[in-house]
């Protein structure tokens, strides 16, 4: 009777591969077999399609079809396979009256049981492979489009329907989707640093940590702002760059979090899980593996407000990707790796009742509910974290007082010429920030001059400071120092480092 292929795409982790869909039809009783590694979701397609092509005004071959997903050893997910298994279907039995060229096309989309095209995710992906195994097109529904046209050099169609999607195929008149010219992106996001009244000192401590990308722990009391000036944080960061927003769009793009109609992610993430999410939730993973906010933040920020109501074993996930920049899934068909380089700002109460070292109000806990609550976080983790910043209660007269403040606008001016000077700095090596530096580079940028190299010995020896701690200080004062511009880490910016160290636990 007959037989038809078109292609689709398989997705695994950022990973889009081609999958050959073959329709076989034969004579026989009525029956509809899907083979090839198909999970659930892909075998209701059977459903979707017959209803698909009803209610299209078509009708359903009464035989014997079987759809062969091809390579047979590659993991079939989701909706994404019901277009193009509803033209193989229809091609094999006789659709087209004139041959139609199926194989020039990716097809990517759900059908609704009206016949409707649905969104998919991931449709960069699907559309970067297309350009890259030399498709002509790629067939998608309008929400996809935007993203699809990412990719130069590939036609991208635009059906809303299965039937447009036919009656395009067999006269040729798909409509070509033209992408909207890209506006300039809207720099401001966030609350406005201006906002918040007085902190002068968290606020400089936010500016290093948004120069150099270090990882950030604010403690305070209750209502102290901690909230609020992590909002505030991306108004400061500096710009993404096009091969950092290309990729932070594939990652959103296969998660499905994509928002709007704007194609390329035009600002650093900012994500912000509750505590109540679970380890799944952050580093991802599940059946069918999907990033996870850790991923979701990948160079942007990771808030995690009110941190030790985390539980341990969902905070003890983040010291791999804290570590790594990267996230490891391993699966049984294999492993997958997410990129997750972000920026850890964590807040929390130093105590319970919030108000232990505060001037004002007596803290009314007893030393082991302190000691409990501190412990909630690991060594380790807090190891990873290079600042530590005390959020104090702000006085009356700072609060009410009509002074300006410094504008976020003029804050980032200054992160973004010393994340400028790091990434000339960092050309050619595999690193983006001065968080990121290690051994190697650590000691070959991190210059001392003898002032500082003196105070940075007394340091260790009297604060009886860590090893890790000690490349913790170097690494913040050579982002002081690329924020002043100088080459060499002078004393003062070492001492200024050095109120960073945490005082939550005791170590290093
Ligand atoms: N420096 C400030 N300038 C202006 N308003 C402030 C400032 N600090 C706090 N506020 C006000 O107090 C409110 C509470 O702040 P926020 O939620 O950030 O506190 P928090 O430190 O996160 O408290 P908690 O520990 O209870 O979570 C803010 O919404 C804001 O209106
Ligand atoms: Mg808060």
């Amino acid at each position: 009777m007959g037989s038809a292929c078109s292609y689709a795409s398989a997705l695994t982790g950022l990973k889009a591969e081609t999958v050959r869909v073959e329709a076989d039809i034969a004579s026989g009783l009525p029956k509809f077999l899907i083979v090839g590694l198909p999970d659930t979701a892909v075998n209701e397609s059977r459903e979707r399609v017959r209803s698909a092509i009803k209610n299209s005004g078509l009708k359903f071959p009464r035989t014997h079809i079987i759809i062969n997903l091809a390579p047979a050893d590659v993991k079939k997910q989701g909706p994404a396979y019901d277009l193009a298994i509803a033209v193989a279907v229809l091609s094999a039995h006789g659709h087209f009256e004139e041959p139609v060229k199926l194989a020039d096309y990716v097809f990517l989309g759900e059908l609704a049981l009206d016949g409707r095209v649905r969104p998919v995710r991931g449709a960069l992906l699907t559309a970067m492979m297309a350009k890259e195994q030399g498709f002509k097109g790629i067939v998608v529904s309008p929400e996809n489009a935007n993203e699809a046209a990412l990719v130069k050099g590939l036609t991208v169609y635009v059906v809303e329907t299965l039937e447009e999607c036919l009656d395009g195929l067999a006269d040729g008149s798909m409509t070509k989707y033209k992408a909207p010219k890209m506006t300039a992106a809207d720099t401001t996001q966030g609350d406005d640093m201006m906002n918040i009244r007085g902190q002068t000192q968290v606020k400089r401590a936010m500016e290093i940590a948004a120069a150099g990308g270090h990882n950030i722990l604010l403690a305070g009391t209750p209502g102290s702002g901690k909230t609020m000036l992590a909002r505030a944080l991306p108004s400061i960061l500096p710009t993404l760059t096009f091969a950092e927003a290309l990729q932070i769009t594939m990652i959103h793009s296969v998660a499905g979090t994509l928002e709007g109609t704007r194609a390329l992610v035009a600002e650093r993430p900012f994500r912000s899980p509750h505590h109540t999410s679970s380890g799944t939730a952050l580093v991802g993973g599940g059946a069918w593996p999907k990033p996870g906010e850790v991923s979701l933040a990948h160079r942007g920020v990771l808030f995690l407000d009110e941190f030790p109501e985390f539980s341990r074993v969902v905070l003890e996930n983040l010291r791999q990707p804290l570590e790594d920049g990267m996230v490891t899934i391993s699966r049984a068909a294999g492993t997958l790796e997410f990129p997750a380089r972000f920026m850890l700002v964590a807040a929390m109460n130093p105590c319970p009742c919030g108000f232990l070292n505060d001037p004002g109000r007596e803290c009314t806990c007893n030393p082991n509910q302190i000691l409990k609550y501190q412990q909630k976080i690991s060594g380790p983790l807090l190891d990873r974290i290079d600042m530590c910043c005390e959020v104090p209660r702000v006085d009356f007269a700072k609060l009410t007082s009509g002074e300006d403040e410094e504008t976020s606008a003029s804050m980032r001016e200054r992160v973004q010429r010393a994340r400028d000077v790091q990434t000339e700095r960092y050309e050619g090596s595999r690193i983006h920030t001065n968080a990121e530096l290690r051994s190697q580079l650590l000691r070959q940028h991190c210059l001392l001059d003898e002032e500082s190299n003196n105070l940075m010995k007394h340091a260790v020896d009297k604060l009886a400071m860590s090893a890790r701690g000690y490349t913790r200080v170097l690494r913040v004062a050579r982002t002081i120092a690329d924020l002043a511009g100088v080459k060499t880490i002078t004393a003062g910016q070492i001492a200024e480092a050095l109120q960073y160290r945490p005082k939550v636990s005791s170590r290093g």
